[in-house]
């Protein structure tokens, strides 16, 4: 069986935030000072290996956990290893901000997470500190290389793009990755969630502007590999790493959407960029086990997807619902 929305795309690939709770405070993700979930309102992990269970039966091949911030999660190891032997799952990845990866990269690579995505935004101990409103880079370097060391199949940065905070920087994040050995992605920032709008609006950064930025250095050839993501990928002639651009402003990648998510309310959530949404939370709490019933409200929630999201570039935020609810 598969999953085939309204406009004819395959759905192969499920995002499911397991928290949102998060050690750090990202200016473009949440305020300084946000409110957090009640405990009864997020998916347990049983609840959260139900539905993937659903979704893996319905085809999807490839699942990211992500947050918040997945590792604050408790046990978060146990749902990988109940995930990734889910028949037919062929990906499982993980998105992170790296503050706890020295500890769990080897726990979770044994488990079987395969790819780790990882949130690096400047390499300034002092303006990291100021994007994450209190993170310590020197812990997500010591994560980003123990993750390189306990041997996963891939890992990516994922940087932000952000006039007057890191476009200064951007040469040396691919030096960094270049060195490293890791993917590295940039982001063209996305508006969730009610944020200080003129600061989204003045630094917004363009993939053009970035690609512009790398050709003062290196020789960007592009190339049609992808990761199943909305990245699209570049290679350079003398590394082994690809620079991958996510921009959903100025390059859109919606006809070829394979992905949904779901929330860390059990909201099955169509598109990032939009509030249609399913409650299966409200399915998984009333009929426990049943994944038939689920299956049937999954497949039925496939005609709620729109053809694309409309983020605006004005700074101005339609979506209310905060980065930290859905994991990106
Ligand atoms: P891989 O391709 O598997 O490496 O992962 P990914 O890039 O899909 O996942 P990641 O969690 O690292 O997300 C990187 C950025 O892509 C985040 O800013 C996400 O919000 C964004 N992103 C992922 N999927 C979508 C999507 O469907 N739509 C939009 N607009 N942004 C997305
Ligand atoms: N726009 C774009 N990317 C974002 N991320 C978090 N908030 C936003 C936003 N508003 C990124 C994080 C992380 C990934 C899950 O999404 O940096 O790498
Ligand atoms: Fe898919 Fe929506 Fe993302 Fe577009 S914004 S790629 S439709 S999830």
């Amino acid at each position: 069986m598969a999953l085939i929305d309204g406009f004819g795309r395959k759905i192969s690939y499920l995002r499911m935030s397991v928290t949102d709770h998060c050690d750090f405070r990202c200016v473009y993700c949440m305020d300084e000072d946000p409110t957090f979930l009640p405990r009864d309102q997020v998916l347990t992990l049983e609840e959260l290996h139900q539905i993937a269970q659903a979704f893996t039966e319905l085809g999807v091949e490839k699942i990211r956990l992500t947050g918040g911030e997945p590792l604050v999660k408790s046990d978060l190891t146990y749902l990988v290893e109940q995930v990734a032997a889910l028949p037919g799952l062929r990906d499982l990845c993980l998105t992170t901000n790296g503050s706890r990866l020295k500890k769990f990269a080897q726990p979770l690579q044994a488990a079987g997470l395969k790819r780790i995505n990882i949130s690096l935004d400047t390499l300034d101990p002092e303006r990291f500190t100021a994007v994450t409103r209190n993170g310590k880079l020197e812990r997500v370097l010591a994560g980003i290389d123990a993750a390189i060391e306990a041997g996963f199949e891939r890992i990516k940065l994922n940087t932000v793009a952000m006039k007057g905070s890191n476009d200064d920087e951007i040469l040396d994040l691919v030096a960094f990755a270049r060195d490293k050995g890791v993917d590295i992605s940039f982001i063209e920032e996305m508006p969730l969630g009610q944020l200080d709008a003129n600061r989204r609006q003045q630094s917004l950064l363009t993939s053009d502007e970035v690609r512009a930025i790398l050709s003062e250095r290196y020789e960007l050839v592009p190339t049609t590999e992808n990761t199943g993501g909305p990245a699209r990928y570049y290679r350079m002639p003398d590394s082994d790493i690809r620079v991958g651009f996510i921009s959903p402003h100025s390059h859109n990648f919606c006809d070829e959407c394979n992905r949904v998510r779901v929330t860390t309310t059990g909201q099955l959530l169509l598109c990032l960029g939009n509030e249609n949404a399913v409650d299966l939370k409200a399915i998984v709490r009333a009929h426990p086990g049943d994944t038939e019933r689920l299956k049937q409200a999954i497949l039925d929630a496939m005609m709620k997807k729109p053809e694309k999201h409309e983020f605006r570039t004005d700074g101005e935020t339609q979506i209310l619902r905060f980065m930290s609810f859905t994991g990106g």
